[in-house]
């Protein structure tokens, strides 16, 4: 990683490591070696240009001639990172029956003996070493950036295929497809998706008769497309054929998530934002705080700001606005809020475990989770396993990059079904995120324990 830092020495006697600035970036520029948070700082503009500043024709042709190098860099990165293997656990299922893939799967830094010894070492000589394997996840092109899609789901819909760039983690590590849809007004009615994509041209059929009227609106809307930055029928776009654009659910597929990508709307330059794995709705009524950084207050502000993902009300005008009014936003805001997690049928109205339903291994597990390994302080259970409110883990203590700032406490609540985790995404499974949690919190955890720590984790 080249690197130029200046340690700067404020009044208050704080240090602050200061980044190099932002190079001048254009979409379709390919990833800087080293990752983007070696960055940071103003960039150029906070506005992007609804002008390609060449033909369509092409930007596609040299976008799509560029794209193998750009997938191939990412896979690079990823498979220095991690060991893609997939070894799914056929005892460890999602709602719907997809295996869990059992990890760690990223690398233990050479030298470290074990991932316990490696995580007593001192935060410095990580980072100083260079060696810590949890850094931040580019977007594989985050000049463009957007809406990306996992394999398996533009091999269902073509039509979300990008011409730039594709999907670098493997479907391994992802959610199942189609996943289950559980409403809080039909419990009786367990899975509602009946084992298939709620689409626009199904919905009204599946659900009249369980929804309000209200809620079939919003419904409606999740799975209207609208235009994007990128997915639209103007020549900004990376769609060979016009674009009608993406729903709600196309990323959150039946009110969850296939693990599709953009970059947090929260910061400019595109250089500054962070890769965000698509969270899941399910459970969206107990929440206080939506998305990982905004803190955004309720459902129907953010079915707002959801529009166009990118936030640039410049580049409204010229690709075409949704304009929802307030009494829509409010309709999705209804069929959001009625979401329901997964059912977890070892755990009680507490979200404790029930000692009769639990393996020994979970009961062990539950005692470090809310004991030695400290997750219940911010993940408590009766709060659906999150304090809602933000955190700064500032895991920039580990290695040399720009500190990502607090981020939102995500539930751990049916958990299994949303790998990869972190909002990046760059905890591939649930081991991962265990030993990830240990190393940052200093927690000391032996491998046994966090063996428990994990069949915990599958139950809830
Ligand atoms: C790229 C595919 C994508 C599409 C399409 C999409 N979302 Fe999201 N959604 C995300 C991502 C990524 C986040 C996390 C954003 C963040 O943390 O800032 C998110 C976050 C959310 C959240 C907050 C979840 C939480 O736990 O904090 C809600 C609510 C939401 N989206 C609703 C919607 C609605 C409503 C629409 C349609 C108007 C929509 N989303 C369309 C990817 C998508
Ligand atoms: C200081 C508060 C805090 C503690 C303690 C804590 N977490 Fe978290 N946890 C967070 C925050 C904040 C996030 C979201 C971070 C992000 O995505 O950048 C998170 C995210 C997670 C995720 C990923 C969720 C997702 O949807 O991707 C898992 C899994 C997790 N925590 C497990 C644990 C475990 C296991 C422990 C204990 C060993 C633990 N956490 C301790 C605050 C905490």
């Amino acid at each position: 990683m080249t690197r130029c830092s200046i340690a700067i020495l404020t009044a208050a006697g704080v240090l602050f490591a200061q980044s190099t600035p932002y190079p001048r970036v254009v979409p379709g520029d390919r990833n800087p070696a080293g990752g983007v948070a070696q960055f940071g700082g103003a960039g150029q503009s906070s506005y992007a240009r609804p002008d390609l500043g060449e033909p369509f024709e092409t930007w596609r042709d040299r976008m799509s001639k560029q794209r193998p190098a750009v997938d191939a860099a990412a896979m690079k990165i990823l498979n220095s990172r991690y060991d893609l293997t997939c070894r799914p656990d056929p005892a460890a299922k999602m709602s719907r029956g997809k295996a869990l893939a059992v990890g760690p799967v990223a690398h233990l830094p050479r030298g470290a003996g074990s991932w316990e010894a490696f995580a007593r070492l001192d935060p410095a000589a990580i980072r100083q070493a260079g060696t810590f394997p949890y850094t931040p996840l580019d977007h594989p092109l985050h000049s463009t950036a957007h809406m990306l899609f996992p394999r398996f789901w533009t091999a269902l819909h073509p039509e979300h295929e990008r011409f730039d760039v594709g999907f670098d983690i493997p479907d391994c590590f992802l959610p199942e497809n189609p996943p289950a849809m559980y409403l809080t007004t039909h419990p009786e009615m367990g899975d509602v998706s009946g084992g298939v994509e709620i689409t626009y041209d199904n919905y009204f059929d599946k659900f009249n008769g369980i929804l309000t009227p209200e809620q079939m609106e919003g419904l409606r809307l999740m799975v209207t497309p609208f235009p994007t930055t990128w997915f639209n029928t103007t020549h900004h776009r990376v769609t060979a054929a016009p674009s009608n654009g993406v729903t709600c659910f196309s990323c959150h597929v039946n009110g969850h998530t296939n693990g599709a990508i953009e970059l947090a709307p929260d910061s400019r330059p595109n250089y500054g934002r962070l890769r965000m794995d698509t969270p899941t709705l399910r459970g969206n009524y107990s929440f206080l705080l939506f998305s990982s950084k905004r803190a955004i207050r309720t459902l129907e502000h953010f079915a707002e700001v959801e529009e166009y993902f990118d936030g640039d009300t410049t580049l409204l005008a010229a690709i075409g606005g949704r304009n929802l009014q307030k009494a829509q936003t409010n309709r999705m805001g209804d069929i959001n809020s009625i979401l329901d997690f997964p059912p977890a049928p070892k755990l009680d109205v507490m979200n404790r475990l029930i000692p009769a339903k639990a393996t020994a291994a979970e009961l062990r597990g539950e005692k470090i989770f809310l004991g030695k390994g400290q997750c219940g302080a911010c993940h408590p259970p009766v709060q659906h396993f999150t304090d809602n409110t933000m955190h700064d883990l500032r895991v920039e203590r580990f290695y040399a990059g720009r500190p990502e700032g607090p981020v939102k406490t995500f539930s751990l609540r049916g958990i299994k079904d949303t790998p990869p985790y972190y909002h990046d995404g760059r905890l591939l499974t649930l081991e991962d995120a265990v030993n990830f949690f240990d190393i940052i919190l200093a927690t000391g955890l032996t491998a046994e324990e966090k063996k428990d720590l994990v069949a915990y984790l599958r139950a809830l």
